[in-house]
């Protein structure tokens, strides 16, 4: 008797620790075509980052533009997904984490106007302010994946 409660007790914990954990950031309880779509998202938002630096040091600020376009568009709720799979998208995904993604895709619209404007220094702010949407998100939401961000970080302040 006093053996099966014990092994209630650990299950009963098992399953609240398993629903703590990450959870709270809903994208691992996303369907597989919707994970995959996400990170699809997130790799060609990656290379998009990348091929903007070569560019903007260049001066190439046409080419800047059309790769903010299609970073901006590339906004997963937009995708060709049927709308159970966008009800999926907002019912699992927090509030905070769909704004954030919003957020970016605004800064991305910013950043192809700048470049269209051929504002070398607004340019470079609103690159850096999407750096900043990526770290910001990852952060919050994507630590199991970018469990780096979990490494306290030591402040100055912190020797006195
Ligand atoms: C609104 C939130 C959000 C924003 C903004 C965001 N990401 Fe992500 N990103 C995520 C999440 C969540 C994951 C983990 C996805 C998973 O585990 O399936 C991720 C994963 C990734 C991955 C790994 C993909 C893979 O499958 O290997 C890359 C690369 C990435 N993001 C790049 C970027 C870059 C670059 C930016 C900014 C220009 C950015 N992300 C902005 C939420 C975000």
């Amino acid at each position: 008797m006093k053996e099966s409660l014990k092994s209630l007790v650990i299950t009963i914990s098992f399953v609240i620790g398993a629903s703590t954990g990450y959870a709270e950031s809903g994208v691992e309880s996303l369907s597989p075509e919707l994970r995959s779509l996400l990170s699809k998202e997130m790799l060609a938002i990656q290379d998009g980052m990348t091929s903007i630096f070569p560019a903007y040091i260049s001066g190439n600020l046409n080419e800047v533009a059309n790769i903010a376009h299609k970073i901006k568009n590339s906004y997963i709720l937009k995708q060709s997904i049927t709308q159970v799979q966008k009800h999926e998208l907002k019912t699992k995904l927090p509030k905070a984490f769909l704004q954030s993604d919003q957020r970016f895709h605004q800064y991305a619209g910013m950043l192809a106007h700048v470049a269209e404007e051929r504002n070398f220094e607004l340019v470079g702010f609103y690159y850096s302010k999407l750096a900043e949407s990526c770290v910001s998100c990852h952060s919050q939401y994507g630590l199991h994946k970018f469990s780096d961000f979990e490494v306290k970080t030591i402040h100055k302040d912190d020797h006195h």
